[in-house]
């Protein structure tokens, strides 16, 4: 089955066309336009700007990823939520009305199950071999701009929530955190650059909800605690310092998340895969430090991390969770799909 993806549940409006093949989603056709250039000028995103640039943006988005005549797809999927409303309403609208006017079965998707199966989008760089798939049951680690949570998946479509952040997301504290700093928005990238010229062993910065056993998290004290720092060391901060607070503050973050998937491993024995996923996996520090303590606690794990351009929003993910929606579940009813900020994962 092909499918046209849809996502727009916050500043990216996304559409893709991914394709099952021998149970594995293989994209044809891929395009994201980001709002970003808008949102850096006021240093976040701003919901209604974001809801109307999503129906300037959306139909070319969709025009440029069916304009290869030869593609052609037999369903389509959209995500529903969580987001922005006012976002989400635009793909959700356009999803149903694809589905409606050519008849085609539709595929209702949660967001973070989107990122969740952005770790099925290895390629297959080389010719013969095949790509290193998630084997479940399979630890995720969800680390995007709204959530920071540990999820385990022992059978396709179904999720146990194990830990979650209690305030801020990680994504959400390299934001607050680079703006602390001066830096732009978006802050994950900012700071990854400027963490590369400091030293990660400057600024002991606080790591929360240490006890043995809890899968939770916690940022809002890592960010206080910059803020403190930063206000203690001066203003204007020099670019040495903060390159500085920038690595220290990548460092603790990475060590945290790094300690709860350990915890989260020990307390759940027989996990075959981590898979880290979101914006924040995007983090190339993230990546290495996770894996290292990943393969240091249980070395036969396989860390599967999202494809390096799948991390942040895209409709790829959404495709891929759609087609196992197809494989092991079954479409939903576009009448009865509606755009819901807070839906849950169940
Ligand atoms: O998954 P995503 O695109 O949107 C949500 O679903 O939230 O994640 C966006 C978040 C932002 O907070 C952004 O700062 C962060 O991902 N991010 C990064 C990097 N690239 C994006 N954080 C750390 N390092 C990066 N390289
Ligand atoms: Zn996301």
């Amino acid at each position: 089955m092909k499918i046209l993806a849809i996502e727009t549940s916050c500043d990216e409006s996304a559409a893709a066309i991914v394709e099952d093949q021998d149970f594995r989603p293989v994209i044809l056709s891929h395009v994201v336009a980001s709002q970003i250039a808008t949102h850096a000028s006021t240093g976040g995103v701003i919901p209604n700007i974001a809801a109307r640039m999503q129906t300037e943006a959306l139909p070319h988005v969709l025009r440029e990823v069916t304009k290869d005549q030869t593609l052609s797809y037999d369903a389509v999927a959209v995500t529903v939520g969580p987001g922005l409303i006012g976002s989400l309403l635009i793909g959700v609208a356009a999803a149903k009305t694809i589905a409606w006017q050519q008849n085609i079965p539709f595929f209702a998707v949660n967001h973070l199950e989107g990122h969740i199966y952005s770790a099925w989008l290895t390629p297959s760089s080389v010719e013969g071999i095949a790509p290193l798939l998630p084997e479940l049951p399979a630890l995720i680690v969800i680390v995007s701009g709204g959530h920071t949570e540990l999820i385990l998946m022992e059978r396709h479509l179904h999720y146990r929530h194990l830990g979650q952040t209690r305030d801020d997301a990680a994504g959400e504290a390299f934001d607050k955190v680079a703006r602390l700093l001066g830096l732009p928005y978006p802050g994950g990238p900012a700071i990854a650059e400027l963490a590369k010229h400091g030293d990660r062993q400057a600024y002991k910065l606080p790591i929360s909800l240490m006890e043995k056993d809890n899968l939770e998290f916690s940022f809002s004290g890592i960010k206080a605690a910059v803020a403190h720092l930063a206000a203690e060391l001066g203003d204007p901060l020099s670019e040495h310092i903060k390159a500085d607070i920038a690595a220290s503050f990548e460092h603790t973050v990475a060590e945290t998340i790094s300690r709860k998937t350990v915890a989260a491993l020990r307390q759940n024995p027989g996990i075959e895969s981590v898979c880290l996923v979101g914006g924040v996996a995007a983090n190339q520090y993230l990546r290495r430090h996770l894996e290292q303590a990943v393969v240091t606690a249980q070395p036969k794990i396989a860390f599967i991390t999202a494809p390096f351009q799948y991390c942040t929003d895209n409709a790829a993910m959404i495709g891929a969770a759609a087609i196992h929606h197809h494989l092991f579940g079954k479409p939903d009813n576009w009448y009865d799909a509606v755009a819901n900020p807070n839906l849950e994962l169940s």
